[in-house]
């Protein structure tokens, strides 16, 4: 998609500017793929208040055992919950643990990010009898309390990324239009999972894809709660920031937007046709802006967590707004 643009606008630019314009297009073809567009691609929690357990307790044990079922379980299901250790000492060492992966992706992919995933978490909060960790495909918990078909606000990673300067509220049209959309397409009563993807047009050649969704364990009505609590935290805010990037991972649902279309098509998964584009005919001149990646933190009673990201954020925008501005 890159390439054909590229060859289009090759043909209207000339000779002298062609070499630039060759070079650009090949930083970002070569960029795209390798950096999926900006987004993090993992977020954790480690939650302090619900405390400590000890090493080679019957707890640390029933955590063990819980992440190896869960393991096992992804090889076979986009989602599972796990709960390890019995009624002896009131049931005080119980686990409870689940994972979701994205809807759109194969069961190998999501088997090889629930065994990152369960990991890591143990490693990046050791001792925490509660944690939970965010991947671009799997999401990932355990608690000593029950935690399947209970909905969970807190604990999200949220993100924006890449701003566009000036775009007169085009992203916070496109991204209000598809994200009510979705939200109303994966919690109506027809779904069959509380999965949706979609995209809008953002201007001529270039769309905006969303996705959203839920774990399967929650209620119709729990679901669209999240859902609107990622849109109105995170969601809205990076959309009429003008950020071509948006992401509010949490526990019981995610939502992201971008620029670039990181879900999988041939999953079975469809896209309608796409829309007029939101942006203004007569489009208005892109200043080269570049801003950082703003990772936002909700602030979060007894609990520690972090991101790791893709540091891109510099050179993206400048190259869209080339991009735009040769479109
Ligand atoms: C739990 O362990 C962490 C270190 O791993 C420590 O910083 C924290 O204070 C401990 N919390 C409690 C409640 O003991
Ligand atoms: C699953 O958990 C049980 C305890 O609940 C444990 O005995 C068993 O070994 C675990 N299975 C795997 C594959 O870890
Ligand atoms: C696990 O995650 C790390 C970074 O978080 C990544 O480099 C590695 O490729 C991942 N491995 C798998 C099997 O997904
Ligand atoms: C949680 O796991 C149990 C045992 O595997 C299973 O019976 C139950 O259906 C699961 N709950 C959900 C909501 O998936
Ligand atoms: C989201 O915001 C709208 C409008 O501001 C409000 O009506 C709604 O109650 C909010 N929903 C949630 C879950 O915060
Ligand atoms: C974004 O759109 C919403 C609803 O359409 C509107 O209330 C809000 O003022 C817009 N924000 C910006 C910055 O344009
Ligand atoms: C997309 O889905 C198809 C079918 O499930 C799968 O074969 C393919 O590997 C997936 N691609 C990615 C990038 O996950
Ligand atoms: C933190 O806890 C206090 C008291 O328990 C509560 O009033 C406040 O709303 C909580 N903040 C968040 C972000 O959950």
């Amino acid at each position: 998609m890159v390439l054909l643009a590229c060859n289009n606008l090759s043909q209207m630019i000339s000779v002298r500017n062609y070499i630039l314009i060759l070079l650009i297009c090949t930083l970002m073809a070569i960029m795209v793929p390798s950096t999926k567009g900006g987004e993090p691609y993992i977020g954790w929690k480690c939650v302090d208040k619900t405390g400590n357990y000890t090493l080679n307790s019957p707890y640390q044990s029933n955590l063990i055992a819980a992440l190896s079922n869960l393991t096992t379980l992804s090889s076979s299901n986009s989602f599972a919950n796990f709960t390890a250790g019995d009624a002896t000492d009131a049931g005080k060492n119980k686990v409870y643990a689940l994972y979701d992966c994205r809807d759109d992706l194969p069961l190998q992919t999501c088997h090889d990010c629930v065994v990152n995933a369960s990991a890591t978490i143990t490693q990046i909060c050791p001792l925490n009898k509660e944690a939970v960790i965010t991947y671009e495909e799997c999401f990932l918990r355990y608690a000593s309390h029950p935690i399947v078909a209970t909905l969970e606000l807190k604990y999200a990673l949220s993100y924006c990324n890449l701003a566009v300067p000036d775009d007169r509220g085009a992203m916070n049209r496109t991204v209000t239009t598809i994200v009510e959309k979705l939200i109303d397409e994966a919690t109506s009563g027809s779904a069959s999972r509380y999965f949706a993807v979609g995209r809008g047009s953002y201007f001529v050649h270039q769309d905006v894809y969303c996705l959203v969704q839920c774990t399967p364990d929650l209620s119709r009505s729990d679901c669209k709660e999240c859902l609107m609590d990622a849109y109105n935290s995170t969601i809205a805010d990076c959309a009429s920031k003008s950020m071509l990037v948006g992401l509010h991972s949490g526990p019981s649902c995610r939502i992201r937007y971008s620029w670039f279309r990181f879900f999988n098509l041939t999953s079975g998964v469809g896209l309608g046709p796409s829309p007029s584009p939101s942006f203004p005919v007569g489009s208005p001149r892109f200043s080269p802006l570049p801003i950082n990646a703003t990772p936002r933190s909700r602030k979060s009673n007894g609990s520690h967590g972090g991101s790791l990201t893709i540091s891109n954020a510099k050179l993206i925008p400048l190259l869209f707004s080339l991009f735009l501005f040769c479109v």
